[in-house]
């Protein structure tokens, strides 16, 4: 997916909504929508739902990295006193870098303004409350079915043995079993991590805990 390192191209996405750009006037909210996913891999529009980037519920006339709870703005973004209006959302998704040097949105930019204004279009259509954002954050991991919730975890030689709520087990070579931890109100309950990623199919999995205590007294060291 999306690399968290270098720019990321939003060029693609951008590019297949050029054609349809209108040649005046105000964007298209339906397809600022469509435009919108090339964001979702870092915001959601749910209020409140912090992802790599900050929610963008309610970007429109905020002033720029004041998002509440959300703790990971750049000092640039934070010090930069933008407000967001159609004019600095227009600059700033046409090159964040040129707007906010150093900012840690890291992203090429959309070169269309076609596709720029219908971004625009939606954002502030959010932000009014005039289309209700989908929310396709992260999966609430308080609400799982038992082949999901993790009962125990024993460690032996390179191995992870993973035993779900549903009695089946599986055993994971170590390095491709990781551990993550979700501290939001959408992850995993205390002492009850979930695992993810691969629906126990695949050769990959992802172990998310409530703390990152929780995860050495989980493991037991222990061969069969
Ligand atoms: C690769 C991850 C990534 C992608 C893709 C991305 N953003 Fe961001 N965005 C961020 C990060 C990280 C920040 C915080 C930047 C900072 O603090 O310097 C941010 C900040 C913002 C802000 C400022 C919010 C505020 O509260 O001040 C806006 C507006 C924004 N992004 C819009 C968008 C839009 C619209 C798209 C899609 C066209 C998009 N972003 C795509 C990661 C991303």
């Amino acid at each position: 997916m999306l690399a968290s390192f270098g720019r990321v191209a939003l060029l693609g996405v951008a590019g297949s909504f050029s054609w349809i750009a209108p040649s005046h006037g105000a964007g298209d909210v339906e397809r600022g929508a469509r435009a919108s996913r090339a964001c979702m891999a870092c915001h959601s529009f749910a209020p409140g739902r912090h992802m790599t980037g900050p929610s963008l519920a309610s970007v429109w006339n905020s002033r720029a990295g004041t998002a509440t709870g959300f703790g990971r703005y750049s000092e640039a973004l934070k010090r930069s006193e933008i407000v967001w209006n159609e004019k600095t959302l227009d600059a700033w998704l046409q090159n964040p870098a040129a707007l906010v040097p150093n900012n840690t949105m890291l992203v090429a930019g959309i070169p269309d303004a076609g596709t720029r204004n219908d971004l625009l279009a939606y954002l502030q259509a959010v932000s009014e409350g005039r289309v209700s954002a989908p929310d396709r954050g992260l999966p609430n991991l308080k609400r799982v079915d038992a082949s999901r919730e993790v009962a125990t975890i024993r460690y032996c030689g390179d191995a992870y043995r993973v035993v779900t709520g549903d009695g089946k087990s599986r055993i994971w070579w170590e390095f491709n079993l990781r551990f993550k931890t979700d501290g939001s109100p959408e992850g995993p309950s205390a002492g009850k991590p979930v695992v993810i990623g691969s629906g126990m199919q695949g050769d990959r999995a992802v172990v998310v805990f409530s703390r990152p205590e929780e995860i050495s007294t989980f493991i037991r060291k222990e061969c069969p």
